[in-house]
């Protein structure tokens, strides 16, 4: 990748000319809206709310469906001059490589099996919360797909070590840490929660030090690449992430709050980085925090 800030999944990720003003806007990498076997509506508004620091979303994977979306990812290896990384969820094993085995057969250059989605029952994060679960769907896929395979964690579990070493012995390619964290918000006047969901995941600045914290951890026990993402507003939560053990992070909330210039801002704010500190490469501080 020409710049190591990519776009996270669900965030602007459906629409191919959406994408491609991502990408000239300095986007690394592209993931896709999570895209699952079947069409599916998801919740009805409202879905997003602004906290502090923040916003909690529970949207309900609403997509087209992997029939539908091959379309798209067609068009989008026509037009897009950066990879472009497929997000998709399912079921159980078999329906995870059923449709990562077409969007890799339309052309993803990545499948990112999204094992952590906080509010939709059945999936997301009931799978990746168990190892033995998850180990069966990554094996699947892996099977299934000549393409990397990403898998992404849920920080909403006691030891995200385990997890994704799991993940990574199963065959995992990369890790990515973390969506989001679950929470609630509740509005004092009508004495309910704002979400129709009632429940929903964390995103943006507050759950970064979290997320950084994952990767952290992960470093020290993982062989594969992690990617980073929670709350990657600037430069140096990116800077961040990559002293704690990430090769790339994945940008989103902070798309809301910062416009499109965020990506070519954090990749000239590394690369100024780099120089005043006298590295050559982002790799040369991939994990620099940990040393002793
Ligand atoms: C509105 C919204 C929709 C999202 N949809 C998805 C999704 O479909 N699949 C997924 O894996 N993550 C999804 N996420 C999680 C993000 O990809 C990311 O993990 C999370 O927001 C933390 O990064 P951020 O703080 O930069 O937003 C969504 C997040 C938001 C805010």
């Amino acid at each position: 990748m020409d710049s190591p800030a990519m776009l996270a999944s669900g965030i602007l990720g459906y629409v191919v000319e959406t994408m491609q003003t991502i990408a000239k806007n300095g986007a690394g990498a592209i993931v896709s809206k999570s895209i699952g076997a079947k069409p599916r509506k998801g919740y009805a508004n409202p879905t997003i709310v602004q906290v502090h620091c923040g916003m909690v979303n529970a949207l309900g994977l609403p997509n087209p469906g992997i029939e539908e979306f091959v379309g798209e990812i067609r068009r989008a290896k026509q037009v897009l001059d950066v990879p472009f990384v497929v997000s998709i969820y399912g079921y159980s094993a078999e329906e995870y490589a059923e449709v990562a085995k077409k969007a890799a057969r339309a052309g993803a250059d990545a499948v990112e099996l999204n094992v952590s989605c906080p509010h939709v029952k059945e999936t997301g994060s009931e799978i990746g919360q168990n190892p033995q679960i998850l180990m069966s769907v990554v094996r699947k896929v892996r099977a299934a797909v000549r393409v990397p395979v990403f898998v992404k964690l849920s920080p909403n579990v006691t030891n995200i070590v385990e997890i994704g070493e799991s993940a990574s012995r199963a065959g995992a390619d990369a890790l990515t840490a973390a969506n989001t964290v679950r929470a609630i918000a509740i509005d004092v006047e009508t004495g309910m929660p704002i979400l129709s969901n009632r429940g929903g995941g964390l995103s943006g600045p507050s759950v970064k030090p979290i997320a950084l914290r994952c990767v952290y951890e992960l470093y020290e026990r993982v062989k594969v690449p992690i990617i980073g993402c929670g709350g990657v507003t600037n430069w140096q939560d990116a800077t961040e992430y990559l002293l704690a053990g990430a090769t790339a992070v994945q940008v989103g909330t902070a798309i809301a709050t910062e416009g499109l210039g965020v990506f070519e801002a954090i990749s000239t704010g590394i690369s100024g980085y780099l120089r005043r500190k006298g590295y050559r490469r982002v790799e040369d501080i991939v994990g620099l925090s940990h040393r002793s």
